[in-house]
């Protein structure tokens, strides 16, 4: 919880019913009260059960996060969520991908007979130019009895000898079952010394782990946000449920349950009776499915509404109504809380009123500066998300187009934008729009400039937040949260805190 100073510095603008956005303030910088050198320390969460190393989240968005991005924002330390403006089947695809970018296992693997010989199977590796020497190794009803690896061809008396004669016997094998994780298989290989794990049930060979694949991605994935089988973490987005079409609701639930740990329910209006009604039956449904996932609701904008989410079951919010770079809600709809205070509202809101257990609250929309990301934790939030920072990478889905000059552009575009209304069905629920009339579209499509790889654009985004976080002398994400002070600034302020006169 804020402390008392800042605590009283939200109610100071709440009485006059005066909001603030991250323009209206900067961070106060403080005296050295802990040890800086060592690690700062961004861990936080985007849900009860959905952790991250880095607080950044890639949004749904049909311009901004489909698998490619969701595994690069895991792979940083952070999230993505994949947007529900996808047929459902490619939606599961996507997920699924994500979860299983970095599984090492080789499913299916070459198998040799017993009764081969070695010179034949140096035959088979030499005509099929694999570049593998280690093999299952089946009998004639293909039942596995042993492996043959690459020191069995060093040092044979013959080539002319048989597999069976060469293996190493299954007696001397450690095998595993076929659901073991990369995590797992480096642990039973580790602890028993073995370089491969086959995966074997009733007889059969379904996969093998080689130590030394699995080895190199243990080690470099130290800084990915993984689960707890080491399979990076994903979102997913879905619409609200609908009553005209309650299968479509019920089958996406179900295909995203298997790979998802968290689904964001994805609406413009999150404290709407379609917003509860679509947690109460999603958190019904997840007590009848075998996978556990999160809840998440957005979007909402009024700290009331967060208490009753909160209290609702669900397991994280999401704030921002109107805050987005391609958003034009505000404009079109009057509605509209600017985003330091909104994220602030929601989770004092959750405080006062005694949810034991507040839950995270991700700031969405609005980031347009990198010093937005440490404004935005001061401010409460735990986590970040971004479409338009993100979007315009090679990770983002869309064509880069080169102008006449040579420029390299991409497209985003608001999911409530003219064209994705007309595309997409997802965006029309999340508008609730109806495609038989011209619409009032609440967002826009913009082309922004081609930026590279979003694994640049995010260490950009990481480096601004452990600056921010050194200047503020907060070693963790609950320190910015919970201790550093905003001030408030004025426009001259403002202006002196970009390039000027120059
Ligand atoms: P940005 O990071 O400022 O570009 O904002 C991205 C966020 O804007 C998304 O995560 C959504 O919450 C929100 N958003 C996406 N499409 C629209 C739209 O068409 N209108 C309003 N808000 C949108």
């Amino acid at each position: 919880m804020f402390s008392a100073s800042k605590l009283e510095f939200f109610e100071h603008f709440d009485n006059q019913h005066l909001a603030l956005s991250y323009d209206d303030v900067r961070l106060q910088t403080c005296a050295n009260k802990y040890n800086l050198l060592d690690k700062i320390d961004t861990e936080s969460s985007f849900s009860r059960n959905v952790s991250l190393k880095a607080p950044l989240v890639s949004a749904a968005m049909d311009t901004v996060t489909e698998s490619e991005m969701a595994i690069s924002m895991a792979k940083m330390g952070g999230l993505g969520i994949i947007h529900a403006a996808l047929p459902v089947d490619t939606q599961r695809k996507e997920v699924r991908r994500v979860k299983k970018s970095i599984n090492e296992l080789i499913e299916d693997p070459v198998s040799v007979k017993t009764s081969s010989t070695l010179a034949e199977v140096q035959k088979l590796i030499e005509d099929k130019r694999y570049s593998f020497t280690t093999f299952p190794v089946l009998n004639n009803e293909g039942n596995f009895v042993g492996m043959l690896g690459g020191d069995d061809f060093k040092y044979p008396d013959s080539l002319e000898i048989s597999v069976e004669d060469a293996m190493t016997d299954i007696t001397e094998v450690i095998s595993a079952d076929p659901e073991t994780s990369t995590e797992e298989a480096y642990r039973i290989m580790q602890s028993n010394k073995k370089s491969t794990l086959p995966l074997v049930k009733d007889g059969k060979v379904s996969g093998l782990y080689l130590f030394s694949d699995v080895s190199r991605t243990v080690r470099e994935s130290e800084k990915y946000n993984v689960d707890s089988n080491g399979q990076l973490f994903v979102g997913a987005a879905i619409s609200t449920y609908d009553e005209r079409n309650p299968d479509s609701f019920y089958e996406r639930a179900e295909a995203l349950s298997k790979y998802t740990d968290v689904i964001v329910i994805d609406t413009a209006d999150g404290d709407s009776y379609y917003a509860f009604d679509t947690l109460k039956r999603l958190k019904e449904f997840r007590q009848t499915s075998d996978n556990n996932f999160d809840i998440v609701v957005g979007n909402i904008s009024n700290g009331p509404s967060a208490r009753e989410l909160a209290n609702e079951g669900a397991d994280g919010i999401k704030v921002g109504q109107g805050p987005g770079s391609i958003c034009t809600t505000r404009r079109e709809t009057g509605i509209g809380m600017p985003q330091v205070s909104a994220v602030a509202g929601c989770v004092r809101s959750m405080f006062n009123n005694h949810v034991n257990d507040a839950i995270p609250v991700c700031a969405d929309g609005g980031i347009t500066q990198y010093g937005d990301i440490p404004i935005a934790i001061a401010s409460g939030a735990n986590s970040v998300m971004m479409g338009g920072m993100f979007a315009g990478t090679n990770e983002s889905p869309g064509e880069i187009t080169v102008d006449p000059d040579g420029n390299k552009h991409k497209i985003y575009r608001g999911m409530g934008s003219a064209s994705a209304l007309r595309d997409n069905e997802a965006s029309r629920k999340r508008y609730e729009s109806n495609a038989d009339k011209i619409v009032l579209a609440e967002g826009v499509e913009k082309t922004i400039a081609y930026k590279g790889s979003v694994v640049s654009v995010a260490d950009l985004c990481m480096q601004a937040l452990t600056k921010g976080m050194r200047y503020t002398k907060s070693p963790n994400i609950t320190t910015l949260q919970s201790e550093v002070e905003l001030i408030r600034i004025t426009n001259a302020g403002m202006r002196e805190s970009l390039p000027h006169d120059v």
